[in-house]
């Protein structure tokens, strides 16, 4: 539990920083990081910039796999997660362009688009670390309620509640928000080798509740991770206020 949202995100870009420079990449094997979107993972972001910048960390021998992308945008609509990432993060840092990985929602095949990040991801030596934000209703990913614990990387058709609150970034039309995304599974994330979820605000503290003291269910996929070996739930003070 930290402070503010500030110091959850320096605490979290600065563990995912230690991780990065502690690992010893080989060409087999660089350091595989799985990435959200969404307004959580902002301020982690420009601190992780601030670090590239000010020369503590390089991005050279990173691997990324973005956790999800809506179905149908075109990778260059300013609401798609591909725009998203490279505005965010992936244009202020080192990072390789063949280094990226985000799923392709316009794909012709979605069904072998999905199993061909599956089978990249498996390629590089799995996830070593996958940062996560949480919806306001316990979803990890687009893993909305009533997924399966074992999925994999799938089309999934987004909740209610996902499509309301989404549509802020819609011009606020619920009927704009594509009412399908490609999204990792819940047994994707939870291969990785480590999980970090941040959840920052009031408007989260019902999903951090249901993260660390819910019952393990696919109603609040995010409950997952406390099966995992490896696992922080990091979140301001507002987001405690349901614990
Ligand atoms: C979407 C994304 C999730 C994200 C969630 C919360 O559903 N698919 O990965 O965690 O939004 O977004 P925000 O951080 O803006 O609250």
């Amino acid at each position: 539990i930290k402070e503010n949202p500030a110091s959850a995100s320096e605490y979290v870009a600065n563990l995912i920083a230690a991780r990065i420079n502690a690992f010893k990449p080989t060409a087999e094997k660089p350091f595989v990081l799985g990435l959200p979107t969404g307004s959580t993972p902002l301020k982690v972001y420009s601190h992780l910039i601030h670090l590239h910048q000010s020369g503590r960390l390089s991005f050279r021998h990173v691997v990324t796999f973005n956790m999800d992308e809506y179905v149908s945008l075109p990778s260059s609509h300013p609401q798609s997660y591909h725009t998203f990432m490279y505005t965010h993060l992936f244009s202020h840092i080192d990072i390789p362009a063949s280094s990226v990985h985000i799923l392709n929602g316009c794909a012709a095949d979605l069904i072998a688009e999905c199993s061909a990040y599956e089978a990249a991801i498996r390629s590089y030596g799995g996830i070593d670390l996958f940062l996560a934000g949480v919806g306001a209703d316990g979803h990890i990913a687009f893993n909305e309620p009533g997924s399966s614990l074992a999925s994999r990387t799938r089309v999934k058709t987004l909740a209610k509640e996902t499509l309301v609150d989404n549509a802020r970034f819609f011009e606020g039309d619920v009927a704009k928000v594509p009412k399908l995304a490609l999204t990792v599974g819940v047994g994707t994330v939870m291969d990785a080798r480590e999980v970090v979820v941040v959840a920052l605000g009031a408007n989260k503290a019902r999903a951090v509740k249901a993260a660390v003291e819910g019952k393990v269910g696919h109603w609040e996929t995010v409950s997952v991770v406390q099966m995992h070996p490896r696992a922080v739930v990091v979140v301001d003070e507002d987001a405690t206020t349901e614990l």
